[in-house]
């Protein structure tokens, strides 16, 4: 199980979002911490098969994920740092709606989803619209559906917006959970969040991996140190 980023460069119009970045991931949590702008969601897109590179490869087990992309989608879990519901639907509704878009049964996405609306604490209000849920709650949904297909690999961008600090807590505790066998690439600006949730830091700045080691003590200071030396 092996994500490998070589060189990867994806540029809009003359914007370089991300900049000749490498990255090897396997199995475990890995934050990529960043200011505004710095290249994450980009670089996830790529890696979510959204957006193609404009540069470099991505390869999944070895495999090319623009050429061959089938492999790394049948296994993959998106939470877009955009995602939208529907607001007429009910989240068991909406779950099952995109349960069948990824392929599950009817009868094995009926069982999926009770034990994902367990999992992010949405149990009691599964058969609400979508539309009365807060933020944070949509987040959860998101987080939910990301997990239908019992993705091996995990990309979840800014899962921890809107989250309160007890979900925040539950959502840490499901995370080293899933880390164990999974790959997980999440994407935040809170610093206490990669230092709570993940084992592996990845700092990007101007599309550039500026750090790429474990989570620290004196996580805080490194960021900003690294960030505004990348400025100078
Ligand atoms: N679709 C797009 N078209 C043009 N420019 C884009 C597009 N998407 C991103 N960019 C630009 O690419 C750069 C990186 O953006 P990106 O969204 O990847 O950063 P980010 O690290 O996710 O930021 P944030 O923390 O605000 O989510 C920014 O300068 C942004 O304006
Ligand atoms: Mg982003």
């Amino acid at each position: 199980m092996r994500l490998a980023v070589r060189e990867l460069s994806k540029t809009y119009a003359d914007k370089r979002a991300v900049d000749r970045l490498s990255l090897d991931l396997g199995p475990g949590v890995v934050g990529l911490l960043g200011p505004n702008g710095a290249g994450k969601s980009s670089l996830m897109r790529v890696l979510a098969t959204v957006t193609r590179p404009s540069a470099g490869v991505v390869t999944w087990n070895g495999r090319d994920i623009v050429a061959d992309p089938e492999p790394l989608r049948r296994t993959l879990g998106y939470l877009p740092q955009d995602f939208g519901v529907y607001p007429h639907l009910s989240a068991r509704e909406f779950l099952t709606y995109l349960a069948a878009a990824k392929g599950l049964t009817a009868r094995s996405a009926k069982a999926r989803i009770t034990e994902l609306l367990q999992l992010v604490n949405l149990a009691d209000v599964g058969r609400r619209p979508l539309g009365g849920f807060s933020g944070g709650m949509r987040r959860r949904v998101g987080i939910a559906q990301a997990l239908l297909n019992d993705p091996r690999v995990l990309i979840l961008d800014e899962p921890t917006a809107g989250l309160d600090p007890e979900e925040r807590t539950r959502f840490r505790d499901l995370l080293a959970d899933l880390g164990r066998d999974r790959i997980v690439i999440l994407s935040t600006h809170i610093v206490s969040d990669v230092e709570a949730i993940a084992g592996r830091v990845a700092i990007v700045s101007g599309g550039r991996l500026l750090y790429d080691g474990p989570s620290r003590g004196d996580l805080e200071q490194l960021y900003l140190a690294t960030v505004a030396g990348a400025r100078r």
